[in-house]
């Protein structure tokens, strides 16, 4: 069979998804596998359009498409985003439709769930048959099951092809709703007091909803807020997945675009954040994708510790459970105070002016007040993959990262916790005994919230004097 890869990665061969890739090619050499650099042409296939239409040539050609790409903060990488958008811009779905799909990904599995939903969303919105996802963690062709497990989810792929298989759609399609907002004349601005707003938007004229919600919202501020349009931002390109960045921070960008310095002299330097996109395909547009993959020159530190960061969302987001999840878990683990997200999808337009002068009401309160609401699972997890990814295998390329988790307070594993590990030791012969155990137990509800009702009495005390 003839099968074609997508490649998601801006380093073209020499990337760790394509070794997978190689291994796949020789486990089944009886099928033909090309491999087609997407992310790594970026915007010269865009620019293209010859070259644009031998791709989709060939993916119409083929018998197979395998989407493989790393992960690229939770999604795939920015120009592979942009080559999804085009299949829609440039009308040649058609060229995908009832072809047999998978994806696989290497990645840290930080947010490998919410790339692979992405991919089989687009899939299902091209109507492909897609037959499952392989996640791999990067080192895990080192290992014998893994290799294994790799084989036994692309023969699942090609017996599917071969035999025709059914396959279920996972996302019913987005209906976005037809709506025009306009927003009231009237409006009781909010003054900052000394905070400083920004709202980042990659709004473009025809977009109107957007454009119209990031005005009210600047109104909403007293237009003591600045708006950055990102196509106003000279951004040469992509991340281009060298990690020069790991050591010091510094990008290989540094001084030939304006993308850092408007992270850190600009967004770095704001107590008020708010990000303004529409939906596109099933995530925000592949300007937004690369904003974030160019944060990357932060690596794995959070850059707005404590700030209030909102959203403006122009499209079906509640629709789109992976994309709020997405932009939930990336506010979390910056640390920042998500305010919340604001659409156009319900209500008319006094709901939505109301909506966005609560945010901007809200912003300049907890700014003053420095509220950050506590990180949930989404944060929480990620953190400690982050955590013992720095602390471990990652270290000597994120040198930086190490410095700042040090720093920082991250490496908060329980290691020198004697008390807690001397009393598990001690417990766990214990508890071998069954008397002792019995009594244990009886005791367990009375006992976890005995140190809860303790700090009650003792706060209940203290306001009293
Ligand atoms: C800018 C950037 C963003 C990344 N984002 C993620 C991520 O969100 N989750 C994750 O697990 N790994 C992430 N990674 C790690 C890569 O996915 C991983 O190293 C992958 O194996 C690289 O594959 P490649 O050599 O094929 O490009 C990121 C790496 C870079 C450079």
């Amino acid at each position: 069979m003839n099968i074609i890869v997508l490649n998601g990665s801006p380093k073209g061969e020499m990337s760790v998804t394509m070794q997978y890739v190689r291994y796949l090619e020789s486990a089944f050499p009886q099928h033909a596998f090309t491999q087609l650099h997407i992310a790594q042409r970026g915007r010269a296939l865009e620019r293209d359009h010859e070259a644009f239409s031998a791709v989709i040539e060939q993916i119409r050609q083929a018998d197979v498409v395998l989407w493989a790409f790393p992960l690229y903060y939770m999604l795939v990488h920015g120009n592979y985003k942009r080559f999804i958008e085009m299949i829609w811009e440039r009308d040649v779905t058609s060229a995908f439709k009832h072809k047999y799909t998978a994806s696989l990904s290497t990645s840290i599995h930080y947010y490998d769930h919410t790339a692979h939903t992405y991919i089989q969303a687009i899939s299902d919105d091209l109507g492909m048959h897609y037959t499952g996802a392989y996640s791999a963690e990067m080192r895990d062709l080192f290992e014998e099951d893994k290799r294994d497990a790799l084989v036994a989810f692309a023969t699942r792929l090609l017996d599917a092809t071969e035999r025709h298989t059914q396959t279920a759609p996972r996302f019913a399609s987005l209906h976005p709703r037809s709506f025009d907002y306009i927003p009231a004349e009237t409006i009781s601005p909010v003054a900052t007091r000394g905070k400083k707003v920004i709202i980042l938007t990659d709004a473009e004229p025809h977009q109107a909803n957007l454009n119209h919600m990031v005005a009210r919202l600047q109104r909403a501020f007293g237009d003591g807020a600045e708006t950055i349009n990102l196509h106003n931002v000279d951004i040469k390109g992509g991340c281009l997945g060298c990690l020069h960045c790991g050591y010091d921070n510094e990008c290989a960008y540094e001084g030939k675009d304006e993308f850092i310095d408007m992270h850190r002299q600009r967004l770095q330097t704001a107590d008020i954040l708010i990000f303004a996109g529409a939906i596109r395909d099933r995530y925000l547009s592949a300007t937004w994708k690369t904003f974030f993959d160019r944060s990357f020159f932060k690596t794995h530190t959070p850059g707005f510790v404590g700030k209030q960061i909102g959203w403006i969302v122009s499209g079906p987001l509640s629709q789109i459970q992976n994309l709020y999840e997405i932009l939930e878990a990336w506010t979390q683990l910056e640390r920042a105070n998500l305010l919340g997200i604001v659409t156009d999808e319900f209500g008319d337009a006094t709901a939505i002016d109301g909506l966005l002068d609560d945010l901007a009401a809200r912003s300049v309160r907890y700014a003053l007040e420095g509220t950050v609401a506590p990180q949930t699972f989404l944060a929480i997890g990620g953190t400690k993959i982050f955590r013992d990814s720095v602390w471990g295998s990652l270290r000597t390329v994120f040198r930086a990262d190490h410095l700042a988790y040090k720093r920082m307070g991250t490496y908060d594993f329980p290691q020198r916790d004697l008390r807690t590990r001397a009393l598990n030791a001690l417990t766990g012969v214990l508890l071998q005994i069954p008397a002792i155990r019995n009594v244990f137990v009886s005791r367990i509800k009375e006992g976890m919230v005995q140190p809860y009702r303790k700090l009650l009495d003792k706060l209940q005390t203290q306001a009293a004097e």
